[in-house]
């Protein structure tokens, strides 16, 4: 092969490969969504008694209680794992306090904390809807 040749071949096989790699990922991206909510749910833990919220596809902000139900209830439902329980103030207040409130809560929830795992688990999730859930949850502003 000629030197022009190979000039023209290389972008080529670059074109072709991110070609395919974007069609996977929008695949699995469709796979993904398919996939029942309740499978995601904490290992060893049975999954009964989960909330499951649709959201609508198509990306647009998800609400506080679209990110509660798919991700937070699991365990600040029941307050599984020592996680203090949605709606009981009082232990999301004593929480805010020690962490310099919301904001402290926030850089908590999306770096993780023990058992929480970072951005409980909504790894998609923007800064601003997991501060919208645990403003719901906790009833603190
Ligand atoms: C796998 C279980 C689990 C899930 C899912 C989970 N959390 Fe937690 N979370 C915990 C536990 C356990 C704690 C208490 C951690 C501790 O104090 O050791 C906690 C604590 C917190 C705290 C308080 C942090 C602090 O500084 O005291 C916030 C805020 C929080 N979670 C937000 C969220 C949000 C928002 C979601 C959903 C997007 C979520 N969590 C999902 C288990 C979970």
């Amino acid at each position: 092969m000629n030197l022009i040749m190979k000039m023209l071949a290389v972008p080529a096989t670059v074109l072709a490969l991110w070609a395919t790699s974007a069609q996977a990922t929008t695949s699995d991206d469709i796979a993904k969504r398919l996939e029942p909510v309740g499978k995601v749910c904490v290992q060893g833990e049975e999954c009964k008694g989960m909330d499951v919220v649709a959201s609508a596809g198509g990306g647009g902000a998800k609400t506080p209680d679209e990110v509660i139900a798919k991700h937070c209830n699991a365990c600040h439902g029941t307050g599984l794992l020592g996680a203090p329980k949605i709606g009981d103030s009082a232990a999301w207040k004593d929480r805010a306090d020690h962490q310099g409130g919301l904001s402290g809560l926030l850089a908590k929830a999306i770096t993780g904390l023990n058992a929480m795992p970072p951005k409980g688990t909504c790894s998609d999730c923007s800064d601003d809807e997991l501060k919208g859930a645990i403003e719901k949850m906790s009833g603190l502003k």
